[in-house]
């Protein structure tokens, strides 16, 4: 037998298997409620209207929707995206500003390819996403942490940090920062600390990776304006959108938006990553834009992850003992638990599996893993039944664990 592992590249001995990915394999076993996967409810797929669209698609334009399609994305379908964006946050576009990608997780991996060499410094929050840590780890990024409150990612902190970089005489590659309803904790970051976090972007010469894949599931509160259009046109911002969490995650479609010379790079090292994104899905979501639909169905799930929320508020409210406490986050899919500092969420995850329920240990989260005593709990996938048991039994497992 070939004894493979002395031939493997060194980004293996980066690379870990996600904790999420893992959980949800477990997700099948029978009986268990799962609070693990950002995943959207699938009882509010537009399933009819992707079925008439991919059938009329198919039909009248096999020669586009079934063919190669171009790297930077169908030509008509950034024409859709150009128009969504300046409706939705008025920000002007040209063709050669953006590029359709395999979803946000391909962005950010394009991103990590256009700008980190092994041993490159990014600035990242406490906590911030997982699968975005482990894309930046799998380049050697040398990640360094950024302090968070109950608004996100703390300006002062990055401050000091973005400081410190410089006086090592070192440059910080990026800030990555998900600014809406934050994947893990739900947490947004008001616009006017935005805004001294694009001036410290500036004053230190790097950039601002956003990335918000939550920001139209608002169920109250106000829009706060993106990173990129503070920016007015400067090319101090990538944005990253996706349809995963509005639409489907199935047909694994985003976009990023950046500066022109950026969107070039971003195509040519996409081009040897999968040649172009999923035609068809382009074409399909192109007339679902086109018909206008895609408002309407994001009112639709609004409505119902704000009543989902608001449920498992108050399963944690009825169930959960004294001394834990939780994120209300005003949208997104997640909040944010947090127990009694000597309660180790990983040590406690085995407990809750057996109560048939699950959730992400919240230590996945950190790129030091240095924070234990928390979770990251789901509310758009279970039902509302489910909700209600699943608080119930988590709740059972954390009352085993305190003191
Ligand atoms: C903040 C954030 N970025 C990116 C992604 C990746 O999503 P997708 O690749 O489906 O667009 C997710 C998924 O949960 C996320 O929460």
């Amino acid at each position: 037998m070939n004894d493979f592992s002395k031939l493997l590249a060194k980004v293996n001995e980066r690379s870990k298997a996600s904790v999420i990915r893992e959980l949800l394999k477990f997700t099948n076993k029978p009986g268990l409620i799962s609070f693990a996967g950002g995943m959207p409810d699938p009882s509010a797929f537009p399933v009819e209207d992707i079925t008439h669209f991919m059938s009329i698609t198919v039909k009248n334009n096999p020669h586009i929707a079934l063919q190669y399609g171009q790297t930077e994305g169908e030509p008509s379908f950034v024409k859709e995206l150009i128009k969504l964006v300046k409706e939705e946050e008025n920000i002007d576009l040209t063709h050669e500003q953006i590029i359709v990608t395999s979803a946000s997780q391909q962005a950010l991996d394009l991103v990590s390819k256009t700008f980190i060499d092994a041993g490159d410094i990014i600035l990242v929050g406490k906590p911030t996403y997982l699968g975005a840590l482990q894309a930046f780890q799998s380049y050697g990024a040398n990640m360094i942490g950024v302090e968070s409150d109950a608004n996100g990612m703390l300006a002062e902190s990055l401050e000091i940090e973005l400081e410190k970089i410089q006086k090592a005489g070192k440059i910080c590659k990026f800030i990555y920062i998900v600014p809406d309803f934050q994947n893990p904790t739900g947490t947004t970051i008001p616009v006017e600390r935005r805004i001294k976090m694009l001036e410290l972007a500036k004053k230190y010469g790097t950039l601002i990776l956003e990335d918000s894949p939550y920001r139209k599931i608002r169920f109250k509160g106000e829009h706060q304006t993106t990173f990129y259009a503070l920016d007015k046109g400067e090319s101090n911002v990538i944005t990253m959108f996706t349809f995963s969490k509005t639409f489907v995650p199935g047909f694994r479609l985003g976009y990023i938006v950046g500066h022109k010379d950026l969107i070039r790079r971003f195509c040519i090292l996409k081009q040897s990553m999968d040649l172009c994104s999923s035609p068809v899905c382009q074409a399909v979501t192109m007339e679902y834009l086109r018909a206008g639909k895609l408002q309407p169905h994001v009112k639709k799930i609004v409505d119902i992850y704000s009543k989902k929320l608001d449920a498992m508020i108050k399963a944690l409210e009825n169930y959960m003992p004294k001394g834990v406490s939780w994120t209300h986050p005003e949208g997104g899919l997640f909040l944010w638990v947090m127990v009694p500092e000597y309660i180790n969420c990983t040590e406690m995850l085995p407990s809750a599996l057996e109560q048939n329920v699950a959730y992400v240990i919240g230590s996945a989260f950190y790129h030091d893993e240095s924070v234990q005593n928390c979770m990251r709990l789901n509310f758009s996938y279970a039902t509302f039944e489910q909700i209600d048991e699943g608080i119930k039994r988590l709740a059972a497992a954390v009352k085993a664990h305190i003191k």
